[in-house]
């Protein structure tokens, strides 16, 4: 049998029915995860802060024939997150995937780095996951299940100079990641993180070409990653594949970091 075909009819009734809301998923790994459990099945709800970009992302997908909706949120702030998830469950009465992707970065050597670009990478990258993860626990909870899947990075593992406040944020999310899953597994809701490593979108275009060629010595898989690397471990976490996984950090780095 076809290979190809093997594995999209594998992936149309992985998350069938199921309703998964995605943040950040105006473009980069966020689309790319939305585009991968819309596949998969699901029922999809993205947000970011503008509703432009997040709108044209969803009306793409729709046109494929694919249920999403778009929401304009800044998951930085607690208000818009309420609003989020109440709009989600009155449109979908449920919701058992929560992909925490949203992030940025202010890359700075300490010594240089503004409170300001702490405070907002901090802000937007780890209170952020906080306040989605924990508004959807109550639903979830009711429900007695869920997949919380937090976009961590191999940078919140191995340190990068210039990227303090980014590491700082990323590593808190697999702290953040491993308390809550110790919280909430008796209630049959699992909690994961992955950590992509070099993956190919806005957020390393300016990354000049001589320190990608350097990147790329360090990758023993020789390449960077794309969006849709990461987007198929998501998917799988997302999935009943991986029911008894449970406070993991998941790297899709081409074994950047061993
Ligand atoms: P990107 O910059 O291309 O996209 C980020 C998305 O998050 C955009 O849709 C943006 O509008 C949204 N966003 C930012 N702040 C937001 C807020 N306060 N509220 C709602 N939405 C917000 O970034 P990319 O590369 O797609 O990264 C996605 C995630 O993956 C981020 O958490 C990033 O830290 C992480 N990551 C990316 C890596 C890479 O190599 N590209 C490596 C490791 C982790």
């Amino acid at each position: 049998m076809d290979v190809t075909t093997e594995r999209s009819a594998f992936r149309e009734d992985l998350l069938r029915g199921k309703t998964a809301i995605v943040t950040g998923a105006s473009r980069g790994i966020g689309a790319a995860i939305a585009h991968r459990l819309c596949e998969a099945g699901a029922n999809v709800v993205i947000c970011s802060r503008s509703a432009d970009a997040v709108g044209e992302v969803a009306n793409t997908l729709a046109a494929k024939g694919y249920t999403i909706h778009a929401i304009a949120a800044d998951i930085s702030q607690k208000a818009d997150v309420e609003s989020l998830i109440e709009e989600t469950t009155a449109q979908f009465s449920q919701i058992d995937i929560l992909v925490n992707n949203a992030g940025i970065t202010r890359d700075m050597l300490l010594m240089r780095l503004k409170d300001e670009d702490w405070h907002a990478v901090l802000q937007t990258n780890l209170t952020g996951t906080m306040y989605c993860t924990r508004a959807v626990l109550r639903p979830m909870i009711r429900q007695k299940s869920g997949r919380i899947i937090n976009i961590s990075s191999v940078v919140g593992l191995a340190g990068n100079a210039g990227q303090v406040n980014y590491a700082a944020a990323k590593a808190g999310i697999i702290g953040l990641t491993k308390a809550t899953a110790k919280e909430v597994g008796a209630r049959g809701i699992t909690v994961n993180a992955v950590a992509p490593g070099f993956i190919t979108t806005d957020m390393t275009a300016q990354i000049s070409e001589q320190h990608q060629k350097q990147l790329l010595e360090m990758i023993p898989l020789r390449e960077f990653g794309h969006p849709e690397d990461v987007a198929d471990a998501v998917c799988f976490l997302a999935s009943d594949a991986a029911r008894y996984i449970t406070g993991q950090t998941l790297q899709v780095d081409g074994g950047m970091v061993m």
